[in-house]
């Protein structure tokens, strides 16, 4: 026997050793290592389980236990010693313990596969991910609540189409984003629910032969519910799918407000700065201060896009129950969680901190003509229909453009050539506050609607 057969734990029916790149391209352990805790967490409980229901002995267990403890340690202090040729974490782990605690070492594996031990794993750490993901969501939701409120009056236009359509309010604006965040974290919310239900037990796929107690396991590791079906359990990665989902929501989310502090980052807009501390310069050209942050966060949301569409794609053709592919999972997976997490951190610290330049926002809300919809609502009030107030509107934007002005600008005479229903009152709704001010129902951008939004927000985070 070579030396590197004799280092595997499964080597009982083969032969000759394998291959020296077959071990490189099965072995996982240089990706699957992060999840060491989970793992010695989960094998902690097993072996707890099994001297309750007598498999193991006192002593046994607890040798096992310290043993765990002593390679954790190890693991933390970077003095543990991981091996391709023991391919994943649980068997890298498994040979260290037997090592270190000899014969009650060989006996941890009893009652379980690989199979339900990595699904477990994989749950647990999934858990713990999604409760720091929900936590940077409710930190940036929290900051843009305080900048909508800081920003509750301020004037810039509204777009659709990116071209100027209404005056709205800065807080309404933050408040959409809020909104947009608060469903990201129902999701997060709804995923880890799924997320945490208990695979141990299922064994490699039909479950085990010794009297083992998964309400036990499942209390130690603190997960909802055991799950009721072995093949279901260590065979389906939809709970990860499922996070790479709302994963790749939450950064579409965040991917379209970085796209909107870029454009108004820039001089062109001029409608916000970003603090220094989140921006770059360029090598070449002295006067840059790019929004490298926000671009960067827009980047990663198609790297997270890229893990769903490998996650769904590696398990459709899959045939029931564990298959090798589902070591795939790991990669995308980590990513996904990397790539959200990080992204929320960087939004949470920079979004509320960037100071809004409220002249440039109002002066461009007056330049785009974007009370046109207030005059025509204004010509309504006083009897004209309303497809004839947007003809009449719409001849006199073309009046005011020519003369380069804007509808406020112009003298009641002029206004009045487009139709007499106009009278000298028309001026109050052609200004922005006057405008916004009129939008004052439930969902409006009336700087009045904007705090009454903020108070309701405020009741979440208290
Ligand atoms: N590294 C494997 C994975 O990530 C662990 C389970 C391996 N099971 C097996 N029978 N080869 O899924």
């Amino acid at each position: 026997m070579s030396d590197k057969k004799s280092q595997q734990l499964w080597t009982g029916r083969f032969s000759e050793a394998t291959d020296a790149f077959v071990q490189a391209f099965t072995a996982s352990e240089h990706f699957d290592r992060r999840l060491y805790r989970q793992d010695i967490r989960g094998s902690k409980a097993h072996a707890r389980m099994l001297k309750a229901v007598g498999v193991l002995t006192d002593d046994e267990c607890r040798a096992i236990c310290d043993g765990l403890d002593g390679i954790q340690a190890d693991i933390e202090a970077g003095r543990f010693e991981w091996s391709p040729a023991l391919e994943d974490v649980h068997m890298n782990i498994e040979k260290a313990l037997t090592d270190r605690i000899g014969e009650a070492g060989k006996k941890l594996h009893t009652g379980r596969s690989r199979n339900d031990q990595i699904a477990t794993d994989v749950r647990l750490f999934l858990r713990e991910e999604i409760d720091a993901v929900i936590h940077q969501l409710r930190r940036l939701q929290q900051g843009l609540v305080s900048l909508a409120a800081r920003e509750a009056e301020t004037i810039l236009p509204g777009f659709t189409h990116l071209q100027v359509a209404q005056p709205i309010t800065f807080g309404h604006h933050m408040l959409a984003w809020y909104e947009m965040l608060v469903r990201d974290e129902q999701r997060m919310n709804e995923c880890r629910a799924r997320v945490n239900v208990m695979p141990l037990g299922s064994a490699a796929l039909a479950g085990t032969s010794f009297p083992i107690d998964r309400g036990l396991t499942c209390d130690e590791l603190a997960f909802d519910r055991p799950s009721d079906n072995s093949l279901d359990a260590v065979s389906d990665r939809d709970f990860a799918i499922e996070f790479c989902s709302a994963a790749a929501l939450t950064m579409t989310h965040l991917s379209r407000m970085a796209e909107e502090l870029v454009l108004w980052a820039s001089p062109l807009f001029g409608f916000v700065d970003l603090p220094d501390r989140f921006c770059t310069g360029s090598s070449i050209m002295p006067q840059k201060k790019n929004p490298d942050v926000a671009e960067l966060v827009r980047g990663k949301a198609a790297r997270v896009q890229g893990t769903l569409t490998a996650m769904l794609t590696l398990m459709k053709g899959q045939p029931l129950a564990y298959n090798r592919d589902n070591q795939e999972d790991k990669e995308p997976l980590f990513e996904a969680v990397d790539a959200v997490r990080d992204s929320l951190t960087a939004f949470a610290d920079m979004v509320p901190n960037l100071s809004v330049i409220r002249e440039r926002c109002y002066a461009a809300a007056r330049e785009g003509f974007a009370t046109a919809t207030d005059l025509a609502d204004y010509l309504v009030r006083h009897g004209v229909a309303f497809r004839d107030a947007h003809e009449i509107v719409g001849r006199s934007v073309r009046y005011a453009q020519e003369r380069g002005v804007d509808l406020a600008e112009l003298s009641l005479d002029e206004l009045r050539q487009f139709s007499d229903a106009i009278g000298e009152d028309v001026f109050e709704v052609l200004t922005l506050e006057g405008s916004v001010a009129a939008r004052n129902h439930l969902g409006g951008t009336a700087p009045e609607q904007v705090r009454l939004q903020i108070e309701k927000a405020k009741k979440r985070f208290s």
